[in-house]
């Protein structure tokens, strides 16, 4: 019996170590289950009150900003895994550039600019629709423009660079349409961009500017940027997007360019 006492004490001994290893493990890891399940319930109850969504768009904005350019990493997981996944959004896209053209009477020999163009998708969609046009994508991210690069023409109708939509590389009234997908929650100073985009705007311009509706900017921001940069607050509006590709996911910001008499005075 003794014998047997000792060595089941000796084994006790032995697991003691791991056992407690173990326990301490799994208690950690129970807190830290409980510490997410806690953190999204927080998040769902604050889903339903205007102020605990403001919080949410707040936060999300706040890391959002601090990804502002992307990294090559960042660069290549975006355009392997999220970029495809857009493919509808750039199609509908492509299909509202043509018709603001359209009715625009500037299918032809149009300059497009695609602000924040990541990898690319869309100016390439925009290209091989508008054979006429110049495309130009613009990224403040010298990765996300390697990759885009791929996509470029020799002939100069499509291609890429690197800069900043707060400062872009274009002359006065050079541009007939700046498009955007998805940036727009990534930017600094969205009314620095919104008076640059207003700056490189031809006469008989349009911006479309699209972003997810939950991150981005509220109908009460944009007023106040239209009144910090001097626009027209009419000229600059909150819209919904139209049709299936979906539409409740995300929000369309148009900026009218200067009207065409305006230019023929000046
Ligand atoms: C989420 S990605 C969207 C890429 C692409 N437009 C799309 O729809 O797939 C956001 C892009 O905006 C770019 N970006 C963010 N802030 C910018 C700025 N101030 N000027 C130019 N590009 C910017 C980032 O580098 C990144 O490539």
């Amino acid at each position: 019996m003794r014998l047997w006492g000792r060595a089941r004490r000796r084994a006790d001994d032995n697991e003691s170590g791991p056992e407690t290893e173990v326990v301490g493990k799994r208690r950690k890891d129970r807190g830290r289950s409980r510490l997410v399940s806690g953190a999204l319930m927080v998040v769902t109850l604050a889903i339903f009150t205007e102020r605990g969504r403001g919080a949410i768009r707040s936060v999300a904005r706040w890391l959002d900003a601090r990804v502002e350019g992307f990294s090559e990493p960042e660069s290549r997981t975006y355009s392997h895994f999220f970029a495809p996944v857009f493919g509808r959004l750039y199609r509908g896209v492509a299909r509202d550039v043509i018709a603001e053209l359209e009715a625009r009477g500037r299918m032809n020999k149009a300059t497009i600019v695609d602000l924040g163009c990541g990898p690319g998708d869309l100016a390439l969609e925009l290209s091989h629709r508008l054979r006429g046009s110049r495309v130009v994508g613009l990224d403040l991210s010298p990765s996300m423009m390697q990759l885009a690069s791929r996509h470029a023409t020799t002939d100069g109708r499509l291609r890429f660079i690197v800069g900043n939509a707060e400062a872009m590389p274009f002359t006065d009234r050079s541009v007939d349409l700046v498009v955007s997908t998805l940036s727009l929650h990534h930017w600094k100073k969205p009314a620095a961009v919104f008076a640059e985009v207003s700056r490189v705007l031809r006469p008989g311009g349009v911006a479309l500017i699209y972003d997810i509706s939950v991150l981005s900017l509220r109908t009460s921001e944009l007023e106040t940027i239209a009144r910090d940069v001097g626009l027209d607050p009419d000229a600059l509006q909150r819209e919904r997007v139209k049709g299936g590709f979906g539409a409740r996911l995300f929000v369309r910001f148009r900026l009218e360019g200067p009207e065409i008499e305006d230019d023929r005075e000046s």
